[in-house]
């Protein structure tokens, strides 16, 4: 059973045939419509955080292609709470096909997928965000033609969209930087993962607390929310520490000329990203935000074995 928790338990060639096809669909999309290749599979969509983009792209990309999804709202199945993790799998299961699921500790998408009998897509985690990766790498490569010797330039928190990132990056040969606060790290474990894939393809990770560092020669500037989803009670406290860290015209005029900035959204303007950069000649976060629709649709096929 082949399940999407995270980008790191994929190799690079597989991670890289899930891009090609993505890039595929999306030509589809656009000239000839999409093939019914979902039809007759529905997709169960477990959140317990809020969601755009993700629910939105999920179900529009089973309704492209054929097929189905149903939407369970936080307060609806209370994963682990109103009912086991465990027996939610397995009842799910016997009714959708394939299932996403958004939750707040990783180690619960980690659970639904142990008992699940259909595969189980991590829709954001604590710790990671993989679906977010594949589009945002669509997105890059698209811009640039492939990922390689590329300078990825993470500003803000070590949160769980820059882990992804670090992972797709260096797995695909473009150097990762990060600047963050001290005490705002990534994971080390994420970051161990990540030496790892670097290893093998030969990218390198920096890791800065300088803003102004990181982005110089860099392609790709990208930043997220100072406070995710849970985090709310630590809002002031981030609020004072991260201002430095604000993706403004300044900081993109110290990158590569061709720089693009890109943000997963939601986005706090005016927070970590001005209005004028979001609003501006090098932003890619429209684009970014559609590719989730053509990324998942591949990610999709590949779990569903029908492409
Ligand atoms: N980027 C992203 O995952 O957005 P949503 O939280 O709106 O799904
Ligand atoms: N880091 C953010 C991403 C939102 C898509 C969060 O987890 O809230």
């Amino acid at each position: 059973m082949k399940h999407f928790l995270d980008v790191a338990d994929y190799s690079p060639a597989e991670i890289q045939d899930i891009l090609d096809l993505a890039i595929r669909l999306k030509k589809e999309h656009f000239e000839h419509g999409n093939p019914p290749l979902f039809k007759g599979k529905v997709l169960g969509m477990i959140f317990q955080k809020p969601s755009l983009r993700t629910r939105v792209s999920f179900d529009m990309a089973m309704r492209h292609m054929g097929g189905d999804a149903i939407y369970l709202s936080p307060n609806e199945i209370g994963l682990g709470k109103r009912e086991s993790i465990a027996d939610i799998a397995r009842v799910m299961s016997g009714y959708v096909q394939v299932m996403m699921a958004r939750v707040f500790e990783h180690a619960h998408v980690v659970e639904l997928a142990k008992w699940s009998s259909v595969p189980v897509i991590n829709g954001l985690s604590d710790f990671s965000h993989p679906c977010q990766a594949m589009a945002d790498a669509q997105t890059i490569i698209e811009k640039f033609g492939s990922m390689k010797g590329l300078t990825v330039s993470y500003v803000g928190d070590g949160n769980n969209v820059a882990v992804s990132l670090m992972h797709i990056a260096v797995m695909l040969g473009a150097n990762f930087t990060i600047a963050n606060p001290a005490g705002y790290d990534m994971p080390a474990v994420a970051i161990e993962t990540g030496k790892k894939l670097a290893v093998v393809s030969g990218a390198k990770i920096n890791l800065l607390t300088d803003p102004h560092e990181a982005v110089k020669g860099a392609q790709v500037i990208y930043t997220d929310t100072w406070t995710s989803m849970g985090q709310e009670e630590e809002t002031a406290k981030r609020e004072a520490v991260f201002p430095p860290y604000q993706v403004n015209a300044k900081l993109v005029s110290e990158a590569d000329k061709d720089v693009i900035v890109m943000h997963c959204l939601p986005a706090h303007r005016n927070h970590e990203l001005t209005d004028d950069v979001a609003d501006g000649p090098h932003s890619a976060i429209f684009p970014q935000a559609h590719n989730r629709l053509h990324a998942q649709k591949a990610v999709l096929a590949r779990l569903l074995e029908v492409a």
